[in-house]
């Protein structure tokens, strides 16, 4: 389940009070359930996956795909896989700390781990959302925010695209002004 943080140290635990809190952003949260049986609940279980296990996995969850495809024309998914090992890590999420928009909405749903996304609310407020196995999150086109791992720095993801250029990072050149943020 999602947990919203405020700069004030507030936190917000109930989906209807963070919906409010970040709905002038425009971000919408879901939550779906996340597969834990059989063999792709034992692939999520593993640090890294194959090109097929990663496959297996989003396959397992299609039917949420066909959904968001039906419904707002996402035409394409893949799965990140980001742990320790992963190369290029610590370059990775130094580019998504930053604050940044993108030009199409930004569409993930944890699978596995965890991550933080931030927002520039557009009263200038800057609030932290972590997500966690079963949150579904839509960040739309244009909305300044940010993205970095918790300290267990793993997360698997599924990412929704309607194309293939749309989320590439725009900087926006706004400070961070949450607790413990630099970059
Ligand atoms: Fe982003």
């Amino acid at each position: 389940m999602p947990i919203l943080e405020k700069a004030n140290g507030e936190l917000l635990t109930e989906m209807d009070d963070i919906s409010d809190c970040l709905s002038p952003a425009g971000v919408s949260l879901e939550s779906w359930p996340v597969i834990r049986s059989g063999e792709v609940g034992a692939l999520l279980a593993l640090p890294g996956l194959s090109g097929p296990e990663k496959e297996a996995v989003l396959s397992g969850h299609e039917r949420y795909f066909e959904r968001l495809r039906d419904s707002h024309g996402y035409q394409s998914r893949d799965l990140v896989v980001l742990s320790p090992e992963t190369p290029g890590l610590d370059d990775l999420l130094s580019a998504f700390l930053r604050i940044h928009l993108h030009e199409d909405d930004e569409v993930r749903y944890i699978l596995d781990g965890e991550g933080v996304f931030g927002f520039v609310l557009p009263d200038g407020e800057q609030v932290e959302l972590l997500v966690q196995p079963g949150d579904f999150i839509r960040v739309p086109r244009n909305a300044e925010h940010w993205f970095h791992l918790t300290n267990s720095r793993r997360i698997k993801a599924v990412r929704y695209f309607t194309s293939t250029a749309g989320w590439v990072p725009v900087y926006t050149g706004t400070p961070h002004t949450f607790p413990g943020i630099s970059s």
